[in-house]
């Protein structure tokens, strides 16, 4: 196993204006061991939606870490957590994504567990001449040792010395309300339709892209383009359905047009004005919006905004609205899932407005993702060891990123731990820095 020190991986030296990461962060399965253990199987990760899992005996399956876990109402209507591993040998009880069920029964020796996790019967146990050791064993399912819920978004952790899930969201938690609240009911909801993916390349590109506004033109130029024919055209429903490109790039009355947010734990946002327009599905209601929240909580939530709740989740409002899950599955391989969401509530009008401009940018199929990925994957051969490790990219908007947080955060009485305000082309790439320090702060004692 190769030892690293921390310093030989993550060259932060703020009083020097220096911020720079190997790239051996990216290849090395070593280091893609150790994140497993303390990052995924160590701390907070996002599992899913409480909506995917409404009714009694209704549960989702995934994983955390390197661990399959199910998410399962039971019969009285809790919501419970635990590891989808049979107490004989490991098999998965469950091995579909989703459905209903009362119990779960191992396809390999027919142990049976309850929708609470609870074990039901073991096959044959009278005649099993068990010893005694065995019947003092708890067969259930292992519940997860931690697993909380903040606003209808559920977080787990395999280890029970983690933070409370509010202090771990922090002041993050905020910009899940600006998402959540667009709901009449307060609920957000998955479209049906799931679309996993993997891509040849470290997860941290997945990670970093989504707050990474420098790439947008030079890797999307031909979304913009056919934005641009469109508005030209006006031929259709898909020309109504788009959003313009010059959405993208509006300026509030001082001259900015979005930047980032840094927040405790490694979340980050990266966002952007955009105005109150119909060109966004929620703009139905739009004055509904602002009379129950505020003009200045309805400008956020009309505003682009990408977030990252580390290391996992990123609830990406731009062209549509879709939340990404992150599994890492090796140092060069990763699973995405991906979903188009929506606040419950809103009209089929709205909806169907939402799912037209989420199949155009979204997706393996949409007009972006396909470019996004091919960079990783390209990304991913020049992260080879070689002569000189230190990957420039982070060093961008350093000098404009400052403690703290701005009129902007302000309106949400919203409390950044950094923050950059930019014009259109400043594209904070300093904001990462906030990842790598999180994910230091994890890493710490496993490495020298
Ligand atoms: S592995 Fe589940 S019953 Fe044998
Ligand atoms: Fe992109």
């Amino acid at each position: 196993m190769t030892t690293y020190a921390l310093g030989d991986l993550i060259d932060d030296r703020p009083q020097d204006g220096v911020f720079r990461i190997n790239r051996a962060l990216f290849a090395d399965p070593d280091i893609y061991e150790l994140e497993m253990q303390r990052i995924f199987e160590g701390g907070w990760v996002f599992i899913g939606l409480a909506t995917q899992a409404e009714n009694p005996n209704d549960y989702f399956s995934g994983f955390i870490g390197r661990v399959p876990i199910i998410v399962s109402r039971d019969g009285q209507g809790m919501l419970r957590c635990f590891v989808n591993a049979c107490p004989h040998k490991g098999v998965r009880l469950v091995q579909k994504k989703c459905g209903n069920a009362s119990r779960h029964v191992c396809p390999y020796h027919s142990w049976t567990f309850d929708s609470a996790g609870v074990n039901r019967n073991i096959k044959w146990q009278k005649s099993g001449c068990y010893g005694a050791g065995f019947d003092e064993e708890n067969h259930d399912l292992a519940q997860v040792a931690r697993f909380e819920d903040y606003r209808g978004l559920l977080f787990a952790s395999l280890n029970l010395d983690v933070p409370s899930l509010a202090d771990y969201l922090g002041e993050a938690r905020k910009l899940i309300d600006v998402v959540v609240d667009k709901s009449p009911e307060g609920v957000l909801e998955l479209v049906p339709g799931r679309v996993t993916f993997t891509y040849a390349a470290n997860w941290k590109m997945q990670l970093e892209n989504c707050s990474d506004q420098y790439h947008f033109t030079s890797t999307h130029p031909s979304y913009v383009r056919i934005l641009e024919q469109r508005a030209k055209e006006q031929v259709d429903e898909v020309v109504q359905s788009s959003i313009g490109a010059a959405d993208f790039w509006q300026e509030d009355a001082k001259g900015v047009s979005g930047g980032t947010m840094s927040f405790a734990n490694g979340h980050v946002l990266n966002w952007g004005v955009m105005p109150v327009s119909n060109a966004q599905a929620d703009f139905e209601r739009a004055e509904e919006l602002a009379r129950l929240h505020g003009e200045a909580k309805r400008s956020w939530m009309f505003n682009m905004r990408n977030l990252t709740i580390f290391p996992n989740l990123q609830i990406a409002e731009n062209a549509s609205s879709q939340l990404r899950v992150i599994r890492p599955l090796g140092a060069g391989m990763t699973e995405m899932q991906t979903w188009c969401i929506g606040p419950r509530g809103e009209s089929a009008e709205a909806r169907k407005f939402r799912i037209r401009q989420y199949e155009d940018f979204f997706n393996p199929t949409g007009m972006a993702t396909p470019d996004d990925t091919v960079c990783y994957e390209e990304a991913q051969l020049g992260m080879a060891r070689q002569e000189r490790p230190w990957l420039q990219g982070h060093a961008r908007g350093l000098s404009a990123s400052v403690e703290g947080g701005n009129a902007w955060s302000d309106l949400l009485d919203m409390h950044p731990s950094r923050s950059v305000l930019a014009d259109a082309q400043l594209c904070d790439e300093s904001v990462f820095a906030n990842y790598y320090r999180a994910w230091a702060g994890l890493m710490k004692g496993a490495l020298a």
